[in-house]
């Protein structure tokens, strides 16, 4: 028996203002907009400068979805990010970010799963709010995927972009997180990875990493299709079974922003309409664990999600990794924020 509720109170994001179009791409790789958009559905996607930097728009969205919310940073009890694309390995982009809201006395952390990372974040929140550890949780999910996607390879740089959204989940008497499903399976991690930064293929080898250009994702990228196709809908099967509810009563679907085709396969094996499901990829591309939130808020901005409504949001991404949420959304407003500008961040002494 939970004692607590969670409840999302407050929705900010922020995009880059550079846009990286197909036409721009045409002339970095051997592609073209027809085949773009007819195998991803992308048009655009919005990337940070060479400055730029994931706190440059984790940051912002934090401070929006706080004052969409009406709370102040000191409100807040704890910071989770989720980012494959961290500004370090470490210090966590959360404790940067808890640093530049004047909270840095507040625990702060990252979750990495790459593009399942949002929905992981969503449930930990929601839990440690349901078990009485928090009231008020702040959970961010952002990327600049544009700084480990390899332009000279046109399978993987036409897909990803950049850009945060954050949401403030609070204690509430109603417990708006019904179900939730996480996953993963880690038995083949070529199919999807970034091979150098870690312990594996160190910085400290720089040479090597740039010679074989492992300091970039690489994805087989017919596996990763098959398997976000079967997992993405058992995984939100999986969550609405938990949260006692059928795919009938679903109003709306926010799933990750990888793929349309993927996206059209899930809603058909759900058999949900695509009426009630929300899509931006045509602007944004892939942006990993930002793209929940990123659809989210865009849906809230146009007024498409009524209170009571029943989100399911479904994930999938490196790991590989998989996650669903099924929320009862209730009234929360949104905010849009400009990105910082860069700054010269830590430099080597
Ligand atoms: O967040 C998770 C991240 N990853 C994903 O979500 C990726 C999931 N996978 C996909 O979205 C798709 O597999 C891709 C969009 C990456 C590729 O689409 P596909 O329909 O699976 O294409 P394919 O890999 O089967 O390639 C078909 C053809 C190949 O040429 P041949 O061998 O038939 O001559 C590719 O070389 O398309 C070629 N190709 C391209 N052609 C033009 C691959 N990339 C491109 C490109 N432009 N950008």
């Amino acid at each position: 028996m939970n004692t607590h509720g969670a409840t999302i109170t407050g929705v900010g994001f922020c995009v880059p203002t550079g846009v990286l179009t197909n036409e721009d791409l045409e002339k970095l790789v051997d592609t073209s907009d027809e085949w773009i958009v007819q195998r991803t559905g992308m048009k655009r996607r919005h990337i940070v400068g060479p400055d730029g930097v994931t706190s440059d728009l984790a940051i912002p969205a934090a401070r929006a979805a706080l004052e969409a919310a009406g709370k102040k940073p000191q409100d807040v009890d704890c910071i989770i990010c989720a980012s494959a694309t961290p500004d370090y390995l470490f210090p966590a982009l959360a404790c940067l970010v808890a640093a530049r809201l004047g909270v840095p006395g507040k625990p702060a952390f990252d979750i990495s799963i790459a593009c399942s990372g949002f929905v992981y974040a969503l449930t930990t929140a929601a839990s440690l709010i349901r078990a009485g550890v928090y009231r008020s949780v702040l959970v961010v999910g952002a990327e600049t995927l544009s700084k480990i996607t390899d332009y000279t390879d046109r399978t993987t740089c036409v897909l990803f972009g950049d850009g945060a959204g954050a949401v403030l989940v609070e204690r509430c008497a109603e417990d708006c997180f019904l179900g939730s499903d996480l996953g993963s399976d880690g038995s083949d991690p070529s199919v999807l990875y970034l091979p150098g930064g870690g312990s594996r293929f160190p910085y400290s080898r720089n040479g090597e990493l740039s010679a074989q250009r492992l300091g970039y994702i690489k994805m087989q990228g017919q596996s990763v299709f098959k398997f976000a196709v079967n997992q993405m809908a058992a995984s939100a099967r999986a969550a609405l079974a938990q949260a006692g509810l059928t795919t009938a009563e679903i109003d709306f679907v926010v799933p990750h922003q990888a793929n349309l085709r993927i996206v059209d396969a899930t809603l058909k094996m759900l058999g949900v309409p695509s009426h009630k499901c929300i899509v931006n990829i045509a602007e944004y591309g892939n942006t990993s664990a930002a793209s929940i939130p990123l659809a989210l808020a865009e849906a809230l901005e146009k007024g498409m999600i009524a209170p009571r409504s029943v989100i399911v949001m479904v994930a999938f991404g490196g790991g590989l990794s998989w996650g669903s949420v099924v929320w009862r959304w209730q009234a929360a407003p949104v905010k849009k924020a400009q990105p910082l500008e860069p700054s010269p961040g830590a430099a080597p002494a």
